[in-house]
């Protein structure tokens, strides 16, 4: 939809008149540095140019109006500002956590609704629509009342709507990408400190592919939760014999010497991957900075497997989609994106290659699974922004 639709859509719903703005965040994929955002370590994330749209008008009470494009059929979703709560899965607590969060955590409180209008176009599950929604609202929220707050605190708020509002203990990468996303670029983000550098994803003769496995990734949430619990308990039996804040403080040398100190080998599991895949993320920018691709694309492996066996964080399909891609000629790397059990792969495929990926791995995914899998050249777009 272009700005135009965006706008007429907004009017069919609430009509015409006032002051009517139009916002947008994007999702984001993950190249590198999974699940390592919660840990203290570095994540290389970029944004989408698929996302959530806002269209948005503020009204004179204190009532909150939400209409989705993608869900037509729920209507116009009413709640105020008076009633920040959670209610059972309804797409409106993400709008309305990060309301919450202004208030609560910057005491930034809102004394007019707004009827909001929304349409997100992020292909399938598993891209961060959640964190473009968050972006996109506080976006909004900035804008219109004049808060003065900088695109990394919109994407704390979203982070704490996230923790705190929806109950996912979710880290900062997510958010970050969706408010700083830079065009073409990946984000260097250390998450201990929100140091970040921008990196040109130039890849010579070659493209970032984007798998979608449509496998509907359920209970991620819960899963996530675990494993960030079980990061925390072997983070703490670390703590008794090493001065560290977080499991990606150890080098994968101190972790060997001191591995047996974790006394759950589950915990242990979790914690192996973190400390590797701190390693593997700086290593990996360093690769492709030098245009390294061969490097590149096998820390990219060595995650995927590492996903796949220490953290066990990926699915029948996601190993079958990274398998099948990893056959392909031309295929430098392929592992799972994103919070996991479900949703994208990422591959790296030279350009003489792509067609061929295109239709192999479509084609012996559907043989191995039954499902359909969406296959795309990566674009990567601007951050969290006001359109009109
Ligand atoms: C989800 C979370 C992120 C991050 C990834 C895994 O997307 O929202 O904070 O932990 O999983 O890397």
């Amino acid at each position: 939809m272009n700005y135009e639709e965006l706008r007429a859509g907004f009017v069919k719903v609430y009509g015409e008149g006032g002051d009517i703005r139009g916002y947008f965040a994007p999702g984001r994929v993950n190249l590198i540095g999974e699940h390592i955002d919660y840990n203290g370590g570095h994540v290389f994330p970029c944004a989408l140019n698929t996302g959530n749209y806002a269209i948005v008008r503020q009204r004179e009470d204190r009532k909150l109006h939400f209409f989705s494009a993608n869900y037509p059929r729920l209507g116009i979703l009413e709640s105020s500002l008076d009633d920040l709560v959670k209610k059972e899965n309804s797409w409106t607590n993400y709008p309305k956590g990060v309301i919450w969060a202004f208030g609560k955590f910057k005491d930034m409180h809102l004394d007019r609704g707004f009827d909001i209008y929304i349409y997100g176009n992020i292909p399938g599950s598993g891209l961060s629509s959640s964190a473009a929604m968050e972006v996109v609202i506080g976006t909004m929220v900035k804008d219109y009342y004049g808060f003065d707050v900088t695109p990394i605190d919109i994407a704390l708020l979203g982070q704490k709507a996230e923790n705190d509002f929806i109950g996912m203990n979710c880290g900062i990468m997510d958010q970050f990408a969706s408010a700083m996303g830079k065009k073409d670029h990946a984000i260097f983000l250390n998450t201990a400190t929100l140091e970040y550098q921008y990196v040109p994803l130039v890849l010579k003769g070659s493209k970032i592919i984007v798998s979608n496995s449509n496998k509907p990734h359920s209970l991620v949430s819960s899963h996530y939760n675990e494993r960030r619990a079980e990061c925390e308990q072997a983070l703490s039996d670390l703590k008794k014999v090493l001065p560290i804040q977080a499991l990606c403080d150890l080098t994968p040398e101190q972790f060997e010497e001191y591995k047996d100190k974790i006394v759950d080998p589950t915990c242990r599991l979790r914690a192996k991957h973190a400390v590797y895949e701190e390693y593997r993320t700086k290593e990996a920018v360093e690769a492709l900075k030098k245009n390294d691709l061969e490097t590149f694309g096998r820390l990219i492996n060595e995650s995927g497997d590492s996903l796949q066996h220490e953290y066990d964080a990926t699915c029948f399909e996601i190993d079958t989609l990274v398998a099948e891609a990893r056959k392909q000629e031309g295929v430098y790397g392929s592992r799972e994106t994103g919070g996991g059990w479900g949703g994208n792969t990422v591959s790296i495929v030279r350009d003489d290659c792509i067609e061929a990926f295109r239709t192999n791995v479509a084609k012996s995914y559907k043989e191995k699974t039954g499902l359909d899998c969406s296959i795309y050249e990566l674009e990567v777009g601007e951050g969290g922004r006001r359109l009109f």
